[in-house]
């Protein structure tokens, strides 16, 4: 029995091959390619991930899709095409935009992320969700790093779809992208069924600190060991790379995470001015909440004697301290 959404497969397989083909052959593609080019992308990255160009055009893949018998309701149900209203007549939803095929699980293209070639916003537009794209249930190149993921026993999580690419030219080919939201339980679970350990690559920006820490509770709830490939202030995987290089990146960032306490300790310190005494017993403060929150003594134990260490601090007080954080915790 056929699928009844097989036509929205077959519609964006073939939107997908169209939008690579005019963004590798044609005129309109000129700029695009540009524009890729300029970005540092290869010819073997465009055609490992499909990338594509769509036209400026409303009507250009509406028309042809109707002529290969698709109707265009049908496709902007699938969200291939827009329409204004639930009644108006369907168009092009993504005009002058690199176009980033998404696939599914199973390696089908089920939706579209499309960027702007300038300053334009939104800057990506992607695909709305339906019956087959649901964003919380895939992860960007899943289905294409799964047998890498597999083999190295861990996942590579990035931000950006242009990370995932950027990193996978610098070698890194267990990428894989949460596309700018937060972990699902499910998307957890889609990396601890194929591999025991995941990094996280998150932007250098607060957002993306914040992102890491946050996921890292997920994915450590879903059975995962986390560390953290922790990239300079301003910089996300793809600027990395553009400015220090693929080796670098893959050597330094990605083949030298940091623990999630290192992280923690990391980020925390580089909201503060740690020459001021305030700052620094704040720091304490926070780093002994996290430190209750470790689940083993001898964990807790040996982070103590790093804190005691590095403020000469009392070993006794800071464990006494950390007897009240845990009693307040449960
Ligand atoms: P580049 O500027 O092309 O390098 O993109 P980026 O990946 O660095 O973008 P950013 O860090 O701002 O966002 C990370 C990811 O969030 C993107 O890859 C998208 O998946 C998503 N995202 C970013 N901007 C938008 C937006 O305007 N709309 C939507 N829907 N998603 C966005
Ligand atoms: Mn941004
Ligand atoms: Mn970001
Ligand atoms: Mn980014
Ligand atoms: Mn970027």
């Amino acid at each position: 029995e056929e699928n009844p959404r097989s036509s929205w497969y077959k519609g964006h397989e073939l939107a997908a091959k169209l939008y690579h083909h005019l963004l590798l052959e044609s005129p309109e593609g000129k700029r695009a390619r540009e524009y890729l080019r300029a970005r540092g992308f290869t010819r073997k990255m465009i055609e490992t991930f499909q990338i594509g160009f769509a036209p400026e055009s409303w009507n250009f893949l509406t028309d042809f899709l109707r002529k290969r018998g698709f109707e265009p309701d049908d496709m902007a149900e699938a969200g291939l095409l827009a329409r204004k209203g639930d009644d108006g007549r369907p168009f092009d939803r993504f005009r002058g935009r690199i176009m980033f095929p998404i696939w599914d699980k199973r390696g089908k293209v089920i939706a579209f992320g499309g960027r702007v070639l300038d300053e334009g916003s939104p800057k990506y537009l992607n695909s709305p969700e339906s019956d087959v794209f649901n964003k919380g249930r895939l992860l960007y190149h899943f289905h294409g790093a799964r047998p890498s993921i597999r083999r190295k026993n861990e996942a590579v999580l990035f931000e950006g779809y242009v990370d995932v690419i950027s990193a996978y030219r610098a070698g890194i080919e267990h990428g894989t992208g949460s596309l700018g939201t937060a972990l699902s339980q499910e998307q957890a679970r889609m990396i601890r069924r194929n591999a025991d350990k995941v990094i996280l690559c998150f932007d250098g920006d607060n957002a993306g600190r914040q992102a890491s820490w946050k996921n890292a509770d997920i994915l450590q709830a879903a059975g995962l060991e986390v560390a953290v490939a922790m990239l300079p202030q301003g910089m996300d995987p793809d600027d990395y790379i553009q400015h220090h290089g693929p080796e670098r990146f893959a050597e330094t960032i990605v083949g030298r995470p940091l623990t999630m306490m290192e992280f923690k300790s990391a980020f925390l310190k580089e909201s503060k001015n740690m020459d001021m005494e305030a700052d620094q017993l704040k720091y304490v403060e926070e780093m002994l909440k996290e430190i209750a929150a470790l689940p083993k003594a001898i964990e807790q134990d040996h982070y103590l004697r790093q804190l005691q260490e590095e403020f000469s601090l009392s070993y006794d007080v800071l464990k006494q301290e950390l007897g009240e954080k845990i009693k307040n915790t449960v």
